[in-house]
């Protein structure tokens, strides 16, 4: 068989291992041939092609990124599109195609799937919220990631005696935000999944300097606060009438410093958060993911997604992964508040 590999979306650590592994074993157990789509979904619709065999992925197990490029085209959103990759398969002579990628690019894979286009998913993404899978690879490092910022901001806020905003990513959801706030002992943890009230939070970091010892509040960039309390600041708003996402770190230590007289700076970590090697856990994940792809390929066991469930690798159907987010349960978040402010 000749198999074509694309990666799409935001970048994520653990999209080389998965490639990786899908061309180790494809090629060594199995003799296919590969093909690399470069850009996500933009590959097969314009032909963009590049050599993908064992040479190709010789040492980029620890490599963060993706060797293929990626990108958030979306064949459906562009006329004839659909009907361009399948032609550009058919004369790439590509029978079946490894996607990988978060809702959006594993969204494309159902829909192609339904339309006969031989395709299998793996899941991506930082964020940790597709449905489908226990946990997506990419997360562990980003929450490592932060983790670190935050251990580091813990010594600096308390030397200067202020409070200290870090700013994870999590549009939708607050895995990042949880993970990172717990392993880094936050003070507070805000979350998109509930609005919090920036008084109940000026509370907690007053608390906390009564302590002797400088705040840090992590804030997923999706969280918000209070509806009132948005429009009563009159903040930038988005064209959703939410605060300006990728701002909210910097909104929330205006209040915080105006409420508590205590000076308040934020750190925005973005990217870093994707960049960079993938810890082991994530390696490990993506490597399981991509020897089952290949396997469900040789098998022909096409429209199915790849997912960790306990300890296992399963293949569920494709669409189980896109639709609905798998967001933080309030129990879990509930968990995290008894170390809110003390
Ligand atoms: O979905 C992954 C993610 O990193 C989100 O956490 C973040 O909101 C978004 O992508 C950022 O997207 P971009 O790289 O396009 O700015």
């Amino acid at each position: 068989m000749r198999i074509g590999v694309l990666t799409g979306g935001g970048d994520c650590p653990g999209l080389n291992a998965v490639i990786r592994a899908v061309v180790r074993k494809g090629v060594a157990t199995y003799g296919h041939e590969f093909v690399g789509f470069r850009d996500g979904w933009r590959g097969p619709l314009e032909g963009l092609t590049k050599p993908l065999g064992i040479a190709e992925v010789r040492g980029i197990l620890p490599r963060g990124g993706t060797i293929l490029g990626s990108s958030r085209t979306n064949p459906f959103k562009i006329d004839g599109g659909v009907e361009k990759i399948k032609e550009n398969l058919a004369g790439l002579g590509v029978d079946a195609l490894v996607a990988i990628g978060g809702e959006d690019t594993l969204g494309v894979a159902t829909r192609l799937d339904e339309l006969g286009v031989k395709v299998v998913g793996v899941p991506k993404t930082i964020d940790n919220d597709l449905n489908a899978t226990d946990y997506t690879f990419g997360f562990d490092t980003a929450v490592n990631i932060a983790m670190e910022a935050i251990d580091r901001l813990h010594t600096t806020a308390e030397s200067h005696h202020r409070t200290l905003v870090v700013e994870v990513m999590g549009r939708h959801a607050g895995w990042i935000a949880l993970h990172a706030g717990i392993a880094g002992g936050a003070n507070v943890i805000l979350l998109p999944e509930r609005q919090f009230d920036v008084d109940q939070v000026a509370q907690y970091v007053e608390k906390r300097f009564q302590h002797q010892y400088a705040p840090i509040v992590v804030v997923a960039e999706g969280a918000q606060p209070l509806d009132g309390q948005m429009v009563l600041h009159n903040q930038e708003l988005d064209s959703f009438g939410h605060v300006r996402l990728g701002g909210i770190g910097q909104w929330l230590a205006e209040q915080l410093e105006a409420r508590t007289g205590k000076e308040a700076r934020t750190v925005v970590l973005g990217h870093i958060q994707r960049g960079g090697t993938p810890t082991a856990f994530d390696r490990v994940l993506s490597t399981r993911f991509g020897l089952q792809a290949i396997d469900a390929v040789h098998e022909g066991d096409f429209g199915k997604m790849m997912a960790l469930r306990g300890t296992d690798i399963v293949r569920v159907p494709l669409k189980d992964g896109t639709g609905e987010l798998k967001t933080v349960p309030i129990e879990r978040y509930t968990e995290a508040e008894v170390f809110f402010g003390s």
